[in-house]
């Protein structure tokens, strides 16, 4: 059984016993998240790109337990500058690791690393489809909607699809619904909404939305998880 596992804004945990897969782990600089980043022991970190809210706390954990980053090429160099382990992909490339398959899918949106006074561009964002547990999770990452999606239900036969609905930086609820049509998951989880005030949206309405065009969608608090 696969246990999808939300810890607020774009972070899920997906695991399956043997194997803990941590997406995007902004952790403890999320005023929504209700665990430390300290407790949290992933055998794989996936990163969709290089901002703030997504590489989060990826370093400090990576380094902690040793878990391998996997992210788009210049981000994973990037943290492996940094001195941990990481496989460098990219995009419409997929790689069969020990927990299952991982492929990156486009994602329309930006990616560096920002410090105080320095931006670090960290090549092209991304999202994931991944196969573990023979399900296959679709993290969209931080994008706008593309019809491009639609080659991404043809593919594969999504058991889950997790969007931001969050508008602003990312697509919006109207927009994320289109996206969930394309996908057609069996499931469609939103995320990246309400951690900041430009952010704010009402996921159940988003739900409502879906549940018009006869999809599935259940909003998920932090630390609350679905079983596939
Ligand atoms: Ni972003
Ligand atoms: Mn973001």
């Amino acid at each position: 059984m696969l246990k999808i596992n939300y810890h607020g804004h774009a972070c899920f945990g997906l695991s399956s016993g043997k194997y803990e897969i941590l997406i995007d782990p902004f952790i403890n600089g999320n005023p929504l998240a209700r665990v430390k980043a300290e407790e949290l022991n992933p055998t794989h970190i996936l990163v969709t790109h290089g901002h703030g809210d997504h590489l989060g706390d990826t370093l400090e954990i990576a380094k902690r337990t040793d878990a391998l980053v996997i992210a788009p090429n210049e981000l994973a160099k990037y943290c492996g500058m940094k001195g941990v382990k990481n496989h460098p992909m990219h995009i419409g490339g997929s790689y069969r690791f020990d927990f299952g398959r991982v492929k990156l899918t486009p994602a329309w949106h930006g990616s560096a690393v920002i410090n105080d006074n320095e931006i670090i561009y960290t090549g092209t964002p991304c999202g994931f489809v991944v196969e573990i547990d023979g399900k296959y999770v679709y993290h969209a990452g931080d994008t706008g909607l593309f019809s491009d999606m639609k080659l991404i239900s043809a593919a594969f036969s999504l058991d889950c699809a997790l969007l931001p609905i969050g508008d602003n930086f990312v697509m919006g609820p109207e927009d994320a619904v289109l996206a969930a049509e394309m996908l057609q998951a069996k499931i469609t989880v939103p995320m990246h909404y309400n951690t900041f005030p430009v952010i704010k949206q009402d996921p159940q309405k988003f739900i409502e939305l879906l549940e018009k065009k006869g999809l599935k969608g259940k909003v998920l608090e932090p630390e609350e998880y679905l079983e596939l």
